[in-house]
């Protein structure tokens, strides 16, 4: 195994640690497998010369051997069956454990890194490079050792045998490893076009599916399903190759095994003539022979496994190495927090932008309500996504009451901020399931409070199955106020001490909005609330008004 391999697959590993029992007797039942077999090529060349020739064989018994043959082919059977089973059960647990672990990480990266990558390649690699890698590392790594004792101790019965044949054997071998070398790097190349094109599938596929109803109001279905067919056309080109690969890898070692044979049948003629080995080693020779093709041509094929698992797990370390979300720091729990937040001359760019925020200074004190305006790009959006740290600040200070933000655990910090963003999201699940998100305890009578503040009750009341009814994906089958509506609901459940609405009324209709403003006053008394919005009813509920302009704000109405 090479250098660069090694160091790729070290880490992924540890994947079999705790499956080392499993992998254990499933390693020893597959030697077991092919110890069993190993006597049988010696005992059917006694009993085809018996058979032949009865007279040039001393007195065994031919029927105890026939015998003896099909108990340990039986016991080949068993032990493989035992074995496979075994290994092939830790394979599927360490797929799922790499999955599991690879999402999980994937998840715990900052938002920034999200931003420059597509949905679909992600996908693509949690799915297919896992399975491939956790292939090779659960299924064929163990399989090499089976292999090679079999390899070995086949090569050892032919040296017993005749010493300078089974030397001609080793001498076919480097031609096995070249064709498979050769094979293998076709491979690799292959494989990491496919998964690339693949991707690229798969990630017109989801985006294309969650904007469905713009394709059919745009007559985009022809446009699309050519793209898509497009891209599945690279995907195809590339899954031919690596067909075609795969499959000449077993011809061509077996070309060069049956020739091998061939060769041997030649060869062994010759030593059967000068008595240097008798009929019957000559036939135990050739079915050694041919015993050997098969850990010979497994070998070529774990070959071209690795140069997959290789291709795969470098794509998974481009994950795996990046940095988390750290959640170091200082633990708040909400009795330790009053609501208190200043920004100090914070400043903020994103990459390859212009300064979008410049020192800006902003107190809110606790239990106050706070709207900011300003226009579209101004980026208020952006200030509340610093306040949650999916982005950190250039320069400059956020404290919550008197801590600095960036000394608190994320989680932490993040569990004091009840936010209703600008771009909703919902799971595809029940009106309940989606509200009880904000918390996870939630009781069935916070869960119905929270739905009277937000104005849900009534419509929530209409529905044949209630609070159970189905939303659908991405909630298709509420309107853009009742979905806001939901978010509204989800948020005052998890019960913070600081409330963000980004455009969380946008969408109400006014005398709603009247409504849950006079609700809301009532309720939200307490809290420290920052509200973005452009709507009179809205700003109303503010002690306070701000303008972000220029990457500064401004006070423009004290009330
Ligand atoms: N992830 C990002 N990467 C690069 N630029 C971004 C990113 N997100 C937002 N921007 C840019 O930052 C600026 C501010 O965006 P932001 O969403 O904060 O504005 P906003 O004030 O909330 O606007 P709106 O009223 O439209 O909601 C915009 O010009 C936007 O194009
Ligand atoms: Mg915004």
């Amino acid at each position: 195994m090479n250098n660069e391999l090694w160091s790729h697959l070290k880490v992924w590993l540890a994947y079999l640690k705790p499956h080392k029992k499993e992998l254990t007797s499933g390693i020893v039942m597959q030697v077991v497998s092919t110890i069993s077999i190993l006597i049988i090529p010696t005992l059917i060349g006694y009993i085809s010369v018996a058979i032949i020739s009865p007279e040039s064989t001393n007195s065994f018994n031919i029927k105890e051997v026939f015998l003896i043959v099909i108990l340990l082919l039986f016991i080949r059977a068993l032990f493989q069956f035992l074995g496979s089973s075994l290994l092939g059960t830790v394979h599927e647990k360490v797929i799922v454990d790499l999955q599991a672990n690879v999402y999980n990480h994937t998840q715990r990266l900052p938002l920034t890194w999200f931003n420059d990558r597509k949905h679909g390649d992600l996908m693509a690699i949690i799915n297919r490079d896992t399975s491939h890698l956790a292939g090779f590392i659960a299924g064929s790594l163990p399989a090499l050792i089976p292999t090679i004792f079999l390899f070995l101790a086949v090569m050892i019965m032919m040296m017993t045998i005749d010493l300078l044949l089974g030397f001609l054997v080793v001498l076919l071998l480097p031609i096995f490893y070249l064709i498979s070398k050769l094979i293998g790097k076709q491979l690799r190349k292959s494989s990491d076009k496919l998964v690339k094109s693949y991707g690229k599938a798969v990630a017109i596929a989801d985006e294309n599916l969650n904007r469905i109803a713009d394709i059919k109001a745009f007559n985009r279905e022809s446009y699309e399903t050519g793209r898509f067919r497009e891209m599945m056309n690279e995907v195809l080109s590339q899954s031919i190759s690596v067909v075609r690969l795969n499959s000449a890898l077993g011809p061509a070692i077996q070309f060069m095994a049956a020739s091998g044979i061939v060769a041997l049948i030649w060869l062994t003629g010759g030593q059967v003539a000068v008595g240097a080995i008798t009929p019957a080693q000559q036939v135990s020779f050739l079915l050694y022979g041919l015993l050997l093709a098969q850990p010979v041509s497994m070998l070529a094929s774990i070959y071209g496994r690795m140069q997959l698992a290789l291709a795969a797990a470098k794509r998974l370390e481009e994950i795996t190495q990046q940095t988390i979300e750290s959640d170091q720091g200082v633990e708040l729990t909400s009795e330790d927090v009053t609501g208190g937040l200043t920004f100090n001359k914070v400043s903020f760019s994103y990459p390859q932008r212009e300064p979008l925020i410049k020192e800006l200074d902003l107190t809110i004190k606790k239990g106050e309500t706070i709207a900011i305006t300003g226009k579209n790009g101004a980026g208020k959006s952006t200030l509340i996504h610093l306040l949650l740290r999916f982005y950190e600040p250039d320069s400059g200070t956020i404290y919550l009451d008197e801590t600095d933000i960036q000394q608190l655990s994320i989680h932490s910090l993040r569990r004091q901020i009840g936010l209703v963003s600008q771009n909703i999201t919902l799971i595809n699940g029940s009106i309940k399931e989606n509200i009880g998100y904000g918390k996870e305890t939630a009781t069935d009578l916070e869960i119905e409070s929270a739905c009277q503040l937000a104005g849900l009750d009534r419509f929530i009341n209409q529905l044949p199955q209630q609070i159970e009814t189905q939303i659908g994906d991405h909630g298709t089958k509420l309107s853009g106020g009742q979905k806001q509506r939901l978010a509204l609901a989800r948020c005052l459940l998890k019960g913070a001490k600081i409330i963000i609405l980004d455009e969380a009324t946008a969408m109400f209709d006014p005398k709603g909005e009247t409504d849950f403003i006079k609700k809301a006053a009532q309720s939200l008394k307490d809290k420290t609330v920052i509200i973005i919005t452009h709507r009179k009813a809205s700003l109303e509920l503010a002690d306070h008004i701000y303008e972000l302009k220029a990457g500064k704000i401004n006070l423009v109405d004290k009330r």
